[in-house]
């Protein structure tokens, strides 16, 4: 998500519903032009509203082929225990119905060379990794799709992806008794491989611990996440504001992020799931409990913060912000 004022006006063309808990929207742009161009792994931010009665803007990966530019095709999952936003689509949403979203952005970078990629997806984390696919077979690489699900009448886009890619997919419903080996993929591809990754916190944190006991480098591998890492021992953090000295209460159960522009203080963000990097601040006095993906550590050592995902050892943050 982002908080700057760029905004695209996009109408929802067509709706279907994918499986019984997943809906796929086309959206093009209100003005009939083509849209901005998108590179594969891209999201966009929409706006819902969640069951707290707030504005927000929730990111979903855009599933459709990045080498058109007439529409973009999200997938939208009905969340049992989240904030309210993927209801507010689905409940909501009609063909008509004009939003106004985010620029895409993407956390993914897929890479140039002629590389082979292994391309791993669980859930609903097939979206991002459908339009990586795209990408691949059009650049002509050798690529693997390995595709895990409760069953096939949960997974989202089967037969559009047995029709497109039929050489490279491998379907895992469990179900039927089909796990998808991590190890095993991993240990059997080329040295030179890079590795794409998107589905469960369970399913992403196997694949980092394959790939740290077979020595695969970090920097061959991506990943993005569906939500944050949360935990149950979080506790509430006081932020006070350097600059302005200004106190925020974030509860436990909060993001810092989200205590800190409900208290109208204007930080940036972007993926909110520590991916990116957008959200970082810098911490004055205090101890961070560092849960994003993308700081280095030389930059936590400098006392950066990803507040979307981290949380604070201390009780106080004091961060450099106004
Ligand atoms: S918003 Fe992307 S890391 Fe925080």
């Amino acid at each position: 998500m982002t908080n700057t004022i760029e905004r695209l006006s996009l109408i929802i063309t067509q709706i279907s519903q994918l499986t019984p808990r997943i809906y796929r929207y086309q959206l093009r742009a209100t003005s009939g032009s083509e849209l901005p161009l998108i590179t594969a792994g891209s999201h966009i931010a929409i706006p819902v509203t969640l069951n707290n009665g707030k504005q927000d803007f929730h990111n979903y990966s855009i599933c459709s082929n990045p080498n058109q530019r007439e529409f973009y095709e999200i997938a939208v999952l009905r969340k049992e225990n989240g904030a309210g936003g993927s209801h507010f689509i689905i409940d909501n949403f009609a063909v008509g119905t004009v939003l106004e979203c985010g620029v895409p952005s993407n956390n993914f970078h897929l890479h140039a060379d002629a590389s082979p990629a292994i391309l791993i997806a669980g859930g609903i984390g097939i979206t991002p990794i459908i339009s990586i696919a795209h990408t691949l077979a059009l650049r002509g690489r050798r690529f693997s799709l390995h595709y895990a699900g409760r069953s096939k009448t949960d997974m989202a886009f089967v037969d559009e992806l047995q029709k497109t890619f039929t050489r490279n997919l491998y379907l895992y419903a469990a179900d039927e008794h089909q796990r998808l080996d991590i190890m095993h993929v991993l240990a059997d591809a080329p040295s030179n491989t890079l590795f794409y990754a998107c589905g469960p916190q369970k399913m992403l944190a196997e694949i980092e611990t394959c790939a740290r006991m077979l020595g695969i480098d970090k920097d061959r591998i991506q990943t993005e996440r569906f939500s944050a890492d949360k935990s149950e021992d979080d506790k509430a953090v006081v932020l006070e504001l350097a600059y302005s000295n200004k106190l925020i209460n974030a509860r436990a159960d909060q993001p810092l992020l989200a205590a800190l522009r409900d208290a109208g203080v204007n930080v940036h963000f972007d993926c909110c799931v520590g991916d990116c990097g957008t959200c970082a601040v810098k911490i004055l006095e205090g101890e961070a409990e560092h849960r994003d993906h993308v700081l280095s550590d030389a930059q936590k050592a400098q006392g950066f913060i990803c507040v979307c995902v981290s949380r604070a050892k201390s009780d106080k943050l004091v961060l450099a912000l106004s």
